[in-house]
């Protein structure tokens, strides 16, 4: 920030404007876990701050914590409840806790509502270099915890889901109907999807072939355990090669049509196809060859911390599956199951469109589709879930 408009900031705070721009960051200081001063020398109004926490827009509190508001249902629970909190903590400690968390736990889940736009990484452009919270929210929302004195559930601590527990395929979150329903081949909603991948499977190309030319009718010819191994390497290109793109190179080389555009709705229907002939047959990508970099690069972007809410895939689905987040469940984010099927958008989603809505739920600007950063992330999250059966298409909410 320029000196312009810290001096502008300074001027707002001196004459006590009474709102602040939106989502302009207010410099604070901390003393100790604390932030004494009101950001901007604002002053809170509960009432104000009762809504901002409700809101899924704004605080969006519900999602993660139980609060005594009995209208809400769904609330969540991967952190403590807040019940009683104005007694046990100051407006300073609330306000340092809400601002930034990460002070007190450097792994929280808890975003940090205002703090530096500029200390962020990759933030959804339509929200780039403003805070979660305005200043103002910040002091409503303290203003209203100040207020929970009444102690109400007992404040338990968050429980993390050991990461040590074993393997989960998100099958194993689901309730007994939507299991059900994944299981019946007649009613899964994504099989429509697997049969029109199966038309172009046996379709003529521009020369006269089709897949099923060199692959069989119906893709007998194709080995499970081949498809469950991808992502694989590509000595040609020395890089690793994804389902959708050996599907797309053949089609393209085998069969002279024009290639598809990555996660294209063609491309994905003829993966749901080739998936789901692999179907129960356990992921395994092997990366302990030439795959091992790729790997590792997909780790470390699955570690770090991305857009407004500040947040990395380990947070959500290593560290707190199966707890609860407003009306979902966590689950360990695993891919066995994709294309899948989702209930909510009544649509099949690929595995790299499923990133990107992660990505776009905390706020942060997406990768495209078949990019690196995304291919290595398929390598990662596929094989950390190497040994779940592949269920394609899988139905999830
Ligand atoms: C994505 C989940 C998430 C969201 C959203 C979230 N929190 Fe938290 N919060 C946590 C977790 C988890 C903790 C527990 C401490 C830790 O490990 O960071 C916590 C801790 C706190 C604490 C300290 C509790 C204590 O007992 O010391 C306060 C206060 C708090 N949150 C308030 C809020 C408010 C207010 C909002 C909305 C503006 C909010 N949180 C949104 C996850 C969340
Ligand atoms: C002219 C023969 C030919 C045609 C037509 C063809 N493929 Fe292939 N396909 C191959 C060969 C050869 C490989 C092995 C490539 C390799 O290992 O580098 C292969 C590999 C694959 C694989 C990876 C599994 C494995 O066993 O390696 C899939 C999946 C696949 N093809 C799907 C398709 C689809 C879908 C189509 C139609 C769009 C298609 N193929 C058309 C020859 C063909
Ligand atoms: C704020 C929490 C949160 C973060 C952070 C997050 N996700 Fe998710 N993710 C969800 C929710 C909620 C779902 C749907 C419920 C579930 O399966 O966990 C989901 C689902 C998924 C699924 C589908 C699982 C299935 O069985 O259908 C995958 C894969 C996934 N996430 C990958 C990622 C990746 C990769 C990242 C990091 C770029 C990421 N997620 C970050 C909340 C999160």
């Amino acid at each position: 920030m320029n000196l312009g408009s810290r001096m502008s900031l300074l001027l707002v705070a001196l004459l006590s404007v009474p709102t602040v721009q939106a989502g302009r960051y207010v410099p604070w200081q901390a003393e100790g876990l604390s932030i004494p001063r009101p950001l901007g020398g604002l002053q809170g109004d509960p009432a104000r701050g009762r809504a901002v926490v409700i809101d899924s827009h704004q605080g969006n509190c519900l999602a993660c914590h139980r609060l005594p508001i009995a209208d809400q249902p769904f609330q969540g629970n991967l952190g403590p409840p807040l019940a009683g909190i104005g007694a046990r903590l100051s407006p300073g400690e609330l306000r340092l806790r809400v601002a930034d968390e990460r002070r007190l736990n450097p792994e929280t889940v808890m975003p940090p509502f205002h703090v530096d736009p500029r200390s962020l990484n990759q933030v959804a452009f339509a929200v780039e270099g403003q805070t979660f919270l305005s200043a103002q929210q910040v002091e409503d929302v303290v203003a209203y915890l100040s207020t929970l004195t009444e102690p109400g559930e007992a404040g338990t601590p968050p429980v993390a889901a050991s990461p040590g527990n074993g393997l989960h395929s998100g099958y194993d979150y689901l309730k007994p109907e939507t299991r059900a329903m994944q299981d019946d081949e007649f009613a899964n909603p994504g099989m429509p999807t697997v049969d029109r991948g199966r038309r172009l499977f046996n379709a003529e190309g521009e020369n006269g072939k089709s897949c099923a030319s060199c692959h069989g009718e119906d893709g007998e010819g194709l080995d499970p355990a081949r498809i469950a191994s991808y992502p694989v390497y590509d000595p040609d290109s020395g890089r690793p090669r994804t389902l959708q793109e050996q599907i797309n190179i053949c089609w393209e080389d085998q069969l002279d049509n024009i290639p598809y555009v990555y996660d294209c709705t063609e491309l994905v229907a003829l993966e749901a196809f080739v998936r789901h002939r692999a179907r129960g047959t356990p992921v395994q990508v092997d990366i302990d060859g030439p795959l091992r970099p790729f790997y590792e690069a997909g780790r470390k972007l699955y570690h770090t911390r991305f857009g407004q809410a500040n947040l990395a895939c380990t947070h959500c689905h290593d560290l707190h599956a199966g707890q609860w987040l407003r009306g979902q469940q966590l689950t360990q984010g695993q891919s066995n199951g994709f294309p899948e099927y989702r209930l909510g958008s009544g649509r099949i989603t690929s595995l790299q469109r499923r990133f990107s809505e992660c990505f776009r739920s905390f706020r942060a600007e997406p990768f495209e589709p078949g990019s690196q950063a995304y291919i290595d992330l398929e390598v990662y999250v596929n094989a950390r879930g190497n040994g779940l059966k592949i269920e394609t298409p899988a139905v999830r909410y």
